[in-house]
């Protein structure tokens, strides 16, 4: 394979950093460009020889001037969906790590997608499972898909706990090590209502056709169900460096340093329902999927001003629901025509859950 040059977009986050890592064991892979809000490149760029960087500013610039063969977006929020957009129309083949700017900008980004003919690879792992599973088969003969969730740190607290937990307990995640917003999303399951809208949009699913499991180990990622009544599940330890891998090297599948699975020890797999009268934002999430326009954009919106101000300390755990769900009550949800409407979308959201919290 000729050597493909990636865009890296949030390289100073967690997915960031883990991306590094898997581009530096592969010889077919290089950098080109990297991007962060406001931490300094140089030392990343100097290590991998990247000329192209930029610190905060349109990313589409960056990837206007370094023409990757690849774009990995890694940045958090939607100030990921520009970039997102930009792959997409270009038919730049996209590794999606950012998974706000699918769902906010959902019903753009596939029109984009199909305008631009590019690939459009899962980075979360829940979805590279998906699409994994669902290789070389026909879209009739699936019945539906399985999206795991660990359950986060508060599986087991009651409602009552769940009024009194720390910013440090939230972010103390029992399967995966991730950046502070999407740990806290996934506390709340928020994450897992981002993931349900994600997949609706990669893999043209209705949502009465993608289901959510709680399975605390998170060894299992997915499962694919078809008509006949077999289902495919894809497994591994949780660690984002396979799926990064696979995003960045597809269709090849690199190898990389994670272990395989060992069941010498023994393994037992474990299910349950989610409970949406604890963690409501999984609710909320699928409600606002299902509503469609830009609802799904303002669910994010106010999610992502609801977590900041939770790590500020400013509000406890159980009001970023609240918000969230004040914030959708209030929103017309019209679709957006273009990024300048849905923009509009997303900072009324913002605006709305921003007065709420003024009045905490
Ligand atoms: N971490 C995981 O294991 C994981 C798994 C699945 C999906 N994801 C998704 O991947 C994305 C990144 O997650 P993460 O955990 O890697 O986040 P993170 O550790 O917080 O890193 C975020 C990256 O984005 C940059 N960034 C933040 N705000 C920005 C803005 N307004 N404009 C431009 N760049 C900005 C940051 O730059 P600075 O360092 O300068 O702030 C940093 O490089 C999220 O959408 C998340 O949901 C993450």
């Amino acid at each position: 394979m000729a050597e493909r040059r990636i865009a890296l977009l949030g390289a100073t986050g967690s997915i960031g950093r883990q991306a590094l890592e898997v581009i530096a064991a592969n010889p077919e892979l290089s950098v080109c460009a990297l991007s962060s809000r406001s931490q300094s490149l140089d030392a990343l760029a100097a290590e991998h020889g990247v000329a192209d960087v930029q610190v905060g500013g349109d990313l589409t610039d960056l990837l206007e001037a370094s023409q990757p063969d690849l774009v990995l977006n890694a940045v958090v929020g939607f100030a990921g969906v520009r970039a997102t957009l930009w792959a997409l129309e270009h038919g730049v083949a996209l590794a999606l790590a950012n998974k706000e700017s699918l769902v906010a900008a959902g019903d753009l980004a596939v029109a984009a997608w199909k305008r631009g003919g590019g690939l459009l690879l899962p980075v979360d792992s829940e979805h590279s499972a998906v699409f994994q599973c669902l290789e070389g088969h026909a879209p009739e003969t699936v019945d539906s898909v399985v999206l795991t969730a660990s359950g986060g740190p508060f599986r087991n607290h009651s409602r009552a706990d769940l009024e009194s937990v720390t910013v440090e307990e939230a972010l103390a995640h029992p399967t995966w090590s991730m950046g502070p917003k999407i740990t806290v999303d996934s506390a709340t399951l928020a994450n897992k209502g981002l993931e349900l809208i994600e997949a609706h949009f990669l893999f043209d699913l209705a949502y009465e056709r993608i289901e959510v499991v709680v399975h605390p180990t998170s060894v299992v990622h997915a499962f694919v169900r078809f008509r006949d009544g077999a289902a495919l599940a894809h497994l591994g330890y949780p660690d984002m460096r396979v799926p990064i891998s696979f995003a960045l090297s597809f269709p090849n599948r690199s190898a990389t340093a994670v272990r395989p699975l060992d069941f010498s020890a023994g393994m037992s797999l474990e299910f349950e329902p989610p409970d949406s009268e604890r963690f409501p934002l999984l609710r909320l999430a699928r409600n606002a999927g299902e509503r469609g326009g830009t609802y799904p954009c303002a669910f994010n919106a106010a999610n992502e001003v609801a977590v900041a101000a939770f790590l500020d300390g400013r509000i406890r755990f159980p009001e970023i629901a609240h918000l969230v769900e004040e914030a959708i009550d209030a929103v017309d949800g019209a679709s957006a025509r273009d990024l300048a409407e849905l923009v509009e979308a997303d900072e009324q959201a913002r605006h709305l859950t921003e007065r709420r919290l003024a009045a905490v």
